[in-house]
C-alpha cells in the first residue's frame, strides 16, 4: 500500500498530516509519498523526508491519503479510486465535494468523528488542536492588547493583574485558563456544565456560580443546548463580568450547531476601553454577535474583537507534531491485524464513528453535507 501526504491548499492551513517521526512508524503499513514542500509551513524542510523513510512524489494517486482540511474539488479529482482519505469533513457544506469523493468510492474518515472515549483518545484532534488554541488564544489576546498581565510593583507605582474571563470551559477554554494563569492574570470562568467546576478550580480560576440546570450535559458529557430562560440568566452574569475584566475568551460550543451568541453588542459597548475579546467559536459563527471571523476589529468604544479560525496553524510545527500523530494512532488502528494494508473492521466503535463514507456509500451517517 502507498500513503500519500499532499502539501495543504487551503487558506491559512499551515500543518501537515504526517512528520519525519510519524512516517517512520506509518512505514509497517506501506510506502510513503510526500508533495514536495507538504511541511515547509511547518518547519519541515523536504530534505527531511527521506531519512525518515518516505520519499517526495505525487502524494495524490496512493490508496491511503493523509490529510489536514477537507478536499477541494480539485484534490478529489486527483485522487484514485477506491482509495482511503484521512482529512478533516468539517465544514462539510460542499455537497459537490461529497458527490465527488462518492462517485469515486472513496473510503473518508472524518477526523472530527473520532469517538472522545478513552481508547480512541491519542487519536482525537480536535482535543490537540483545542489545547493549542486555548493556550494561543491568550497570548492573540495579550499582543492585541495594551496591558501587561502580571502584577508588576515598581519604583513607577504598581500594575494590577490582568482579569481575564473564559466563557466554555472545554479542553480550549481550560488551555486558555492554564496559559493566562501562568501569565500572572485573574482569571474566572463559567461553562453550563457543572462537572467542569473542579476542572476550573484545578487550575486556578474561580468558577461562576449560576443556578445550573442539571440536565445541560448529556450522557456522555458533552454540552446540550440549554433553554432560553437559562440563556437570559447567563446573559445577565456575563454582561456583569464582561464589564469588569481586561480580557474574553469564549469558547462556548455545542457539537452540531452554530455557537451561541452569549455575548451581544450591548454588553460590548459596555466594556472597558482596551479590553479584548477572543472569540474561538469565530469559525462557527461566533460567541459574539460583532465577531468577524479572520479580521481583528475595534469598536467605538475601543473593545478589540479577535475572531481567529486558525490558532493551531499559527503553531505549526507543534500542532502538525501532535495531529500527525494523532493521524499515525487512528491510522494504525485501521490496520488492525493485516499484515499489508488497512483492514476495516465495520464493527469496531471507532472505525465506524469515524468513517462518514465507505466505498463512497454515506448511509453510515453522515458526510451528505
Ligand atoms: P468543547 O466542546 O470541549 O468545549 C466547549 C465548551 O463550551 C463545553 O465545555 C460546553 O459545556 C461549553 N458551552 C456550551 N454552551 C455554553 C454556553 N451557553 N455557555 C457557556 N459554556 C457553554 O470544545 P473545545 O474542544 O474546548 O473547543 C472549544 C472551541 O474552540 C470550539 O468552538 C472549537 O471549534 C474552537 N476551536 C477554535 C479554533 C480556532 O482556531 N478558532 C481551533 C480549535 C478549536
Amino acid at each position: 500500500m502507498r500513503i500519500g501526504v499532499p502539501r495543504e491548499t487551503a487558506p491559512r492551513e499551515r500543518r501537515v498530516a504526517a512528520t519525519p517521526e510519524t512516517v517512520k512508524k506509518l512505514a509497517s503499513i506501506g510506502s510513503v509519498v510526500v508533495e514536495e514542500g507538504a511541511g515547509i509551513a511547518a518547519d519541515i524542510p523536504d530534505a527531511a523526508w527521506a531519512p525518515a523513510g518516505a520519499s517526495i512524489g505525487d502524494p495524490w494517486s496512493a490508496e491511503l491519503v493523509l490529510k489536514v482540511a477537507p478536499p477541494s474539488l480539485a484534490e478529489v479529482a486527483k485522487l484514485s479510486d477506491g482509495a482511503v482519505l484521512v482529512s478533516h469533513a468539517d465544514p462539510t457544506d460542499r455537497p459537490d465535494v461529497v458527490a465527488a469523493l462518492a462517485a469515486k468510492r472513496i473510503s473518508w474518515a472524518a477526523l472530527e468523528r473520532v469517538p472522545r472515549i478513552s481508547r480512541a483518545q491519542k487519536m482525537d484532534v480536535l482535543s490537540s488542536m483545542a489545547t493549542l488554541a486555548g493556550y494561543r488564544s491568550v497570548l492573540e489576546a495579550a499582543n492585541t492588547g495594551g496591558r501587561f498581565f502580571p502584577m508588576m510593583m515598581s519604583a513607577a507605582g504598581t500594575l494590577t493583574p490582568v482579569q481575564v474571563l473564559v466563557i466554555g470551559a472545554g479542553v480550549a477554554g481550560l488551555s486558555a485558563l492554564a496559559t493566562a494563569k501562568r501569565l500572572g492574570a485573574v482569571c474566572r470562568a463559567f461553562d453550563t456544565r457543572p462537572a467542569v467546576k473542579d476542572q476550573v478550580k484545578s487550575v486556578g480560576a474561580r468558577f461562576l456560580e449560576l443556578e445550573l440546570d442539571a440536565s445541560a450535559e448529556d450522557a456522555g458529557g458533552y454540552a446540550k443546548a440549554v433553554s432560553a430562560e437559562f440563556l437570559a440568566k447567563e446573559h445577565a452574569l456575563l454582561a456583569k463580568h464582561c464589564a469588569e475584566v481586561d480580557v474574553v475568551i469564549t469558547t462556548a460550543l455545542v457539537a452540531g450547531r452554530e455557537a451561541p451568541k452569549l455575548i451581544d453588542d450591548a454588553m460590548v459597548a459596555a466594556m472597558k476601553p482596551g479590553s479584548v475579546i477572543v472569540d474561538l467559536a469565530a469559525p462557527r459563527g461566533g460567541n459574539c454577535t460583532a465577531t468577524r471571523p479572520d479580521e481583528v476589529v475595534q469598536t467605538a468604544n475601543g473593545v478589540w474583537i479577535v475572531g481567529p479560525t486558525d490558532l493551531p496553524s499559527r503553531m505549526a510545527a507543534d500542532a502538525s507534531r501532535l495531529f500527525a500523530r494523532n493521524v499515525r494512532e487512528l491510522v494504525l488502528h485501521f490496520r488492525g491485524k493485516a499484515t499489508d494494508g488497512l483492514n476495516l473492521d465495520p464493527e469496531d466503535e471507532i472505525i465506524k464513528a469515524t468513517f462518514v463514507m465507505l466505498g463512497g456509500q454515506t448511509e453510515r451517517g453522515g458526510a451528505s453535507g
